[in-house]
This record gives C-alpha cells, structure tokens and sequence, in this order.
C-alpha cells in the first residue's frame, strides 16, 4: 500500500497546501501526537468525508506535558505511524520538530490561554497549563495548515471543548469537529497511553468505561441526584481496582456543573491506573431516549 507523502519543513507544508488552494480543494486536518492507533485512523477517515484533502500532523507537543509527565516516554514510532497511514485517505503527513513549531524554544513563545473557567476544571485541575500547551499547538498548527476542518477525538472532550471556544474566541476560520471514540471490544477507548498498562491492569480498565455507563443509565432512568450519581461513579471506579480522580455530569456545551432539570449531559471522569492516567466520558440525551408508554415505567 502507498505511504503518503511527508512534509517535513515548513516549506514542503507550504508548496502542498497551496497548490491544493490554487485548485479549489477543501482541506480537512487531523493532528496526532503519533502513537497511531484505529481512532486515530477514525479521525483520517472523518477528514475525509468532509474534504478533498486530508493532512494528518504528528508532534509530540512538549508544552502539553507537566514537568513530572510522560513528555520523554511518549510513543514515538514515526515510521510505524506512516505505515498505518498506508491505505488511509491521508494525503500529507506534516511533521514538524520543535524547532518548527517554537523557534525562539518552548519557553519563549507567545501562548494561547484558554478561559480558566474552561482549562482548569476536571483534566485541568491534575494537569495546570495542559490546555494552554494544547491550544497553543493547535493555533499555530491551524495557522500552518489552514484548514477548513479539524477533527478531534470525542474522547478528550474537554480538549475538543477548549479548542472550539479557542477556534470561536480566536476567530479561525475552521469548522471544528468531534469523533466519537474507537473502543476495544470490552468498551475501553483506545489511547495512545493504553499501551502503558500491565496484562493485569489492561484487564480492570475497562472498568472506566463501565463506571460511566452505569451513571448515564441511571440518568436515563430519570434519577435526578446528580451527587449520588457522582459518588456512585467514583465507588465503581474505586471496585474495579482504579483510582478515579474525578468524576462529574456537566453540561456538554460549555462543561458548567449541570442541573438535574437539563435535558443533555456529559459524564466525564478520569483514573490512574498503574503507569496510565485514563480518561473517558459518555453523553446522555434524555429528549433522544425512545419516550416511555404507559404502564411501561416501574
Ligand atoms: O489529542 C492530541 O493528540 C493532542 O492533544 C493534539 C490535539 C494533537 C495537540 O497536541
């Protein structure tokens, strides 16, 4: 199968995304930090359903990481993630070093913050200045690609919710897009950081998944204690052999703490497991549920 081109000076980017401009495509966009794995592939294929040309960028964007994270264990196969590009609908690979992407160095470079409202709740609160490292990348990355679409994965959903205001607040003009997330078989989302888990481990993970599934069953059951849902979740987590560090049911536009009248919901949470902090999250609409017949309910 054919490799897709790589792009590896800001020049070689520049030329591709031009002539496709000069010729009237539409260019869709899926930045990874590499590790490829099936929702990566996911977010190539949904570029490409909303476009004529899809670039795929991988960067190991250091400002992202906290000092005591994974920044120099990260996976790093560039020549695999080419390989499983083969066959995709990708049409550039674009992968800058980090001289590209902060000339002056990660530490002299202008910063995109994000609203704290937005950046320092859930994922944010374990992970200071994790979203800023992320909008930060993303901007310049738009800036260099131009896109008209850019897809993210579902399963960062504060990620996904941080880089749409970004993309409003900022005014890109890119449309935004979420893919909902690649599972294995036993519901856990796929995530680069997966391969840090023991046999053992791998085999209570999918407990996350099942935490969170429970909850947006009880929601769609009509219970109203969102406190008690919450608890709930961080007990299931805490029985399948996990540390859960939050777990909470907010409203999915702007992730403020919901209401037990709102009709939409996302369950987010987050555990540490092992070597391995996993996240995930389920939406819950209780206007899409098939309505309830008389007699029907208990
Ligand atoms: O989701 C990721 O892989 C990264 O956070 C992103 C969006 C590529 C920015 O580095």
């Amino acid at each position: 199968m054919r490799r897709p081109p790589v792009a590896a000076t800001l020049a070689a980017l520049r030329e591709q995304i031009d002539a496709w401009r000069r010729d009237g495509l539409r260019i869709g966009f899926a930045p990874t930090m590499g590790g490829l794995h099936e929702g990566h592939l996911d977010l190539v294929r949904a570029a490409a359903r909303r476009a004529d040309r899809v670039v795929v960028s991988i960067f190991v964007n250091p400002l992202q990481f906290g000092p005591t994270e994974d920044f120099a264990t990260y996976p790093r196969d560039l020549d695999g993630d080419i390989e499983r590009l083969a066959g995709e609908s990708c049409d550039l690979v674009f992968t800058p070093d980090e001289h590209m992407m902060y000339p002056r160095g990660r530490t002299d470079t202008t910063r995109v913050e994000p609203p704290p409202g937005l950046a320092s709740i859930l994922c944010g609160a374990a992970r200071p200045g994790h979203f800023a490292g992320v909008a930060t990348v993303v901007a310049r990355l738009f800036n260099l690609v131009a896109p008209d679409v850019a897809v993210f994965g579902e399963k960062d959903f504060q990620q996904l919710t941080v880089i749409r205001r970004m993309a409003t607040d900022l005014a890109f003009d890119v449309e935004v897009a979420g893919v909902p997330t690649r599972r294995e078989a036993d519901g856990l989302a796929m995530s680069s950081r997966n391969r840090y888990l023991a046999p053992e481990e791998r085999s209570r993970a999918s407990g996350l998944y099942a935490a969170l599934q429970a909850a947006g069953t009880a929601l769609a059951a009509g219970e109203e204690d969102l406190v008690a849902i919450q608890h709930a979740g961080m007990e299931n987590i805490r029985s399948a052999g996990m540390e859960p560090e939050y777990f909470e049911v907010r409203r999915p536009e702007g992730l403020e703490q919901s209401l037990a009248a709102d009709r939409r919901f996302v369950i987010l949470a987050a555990a540490r497991l092992g070597r391995a902090r996993l996240i995930d999250n389920v939406t819950v609409e209780l206007d899409a549920l098939p309505p309830v017949e008389p007699g029907e309910a208990e």
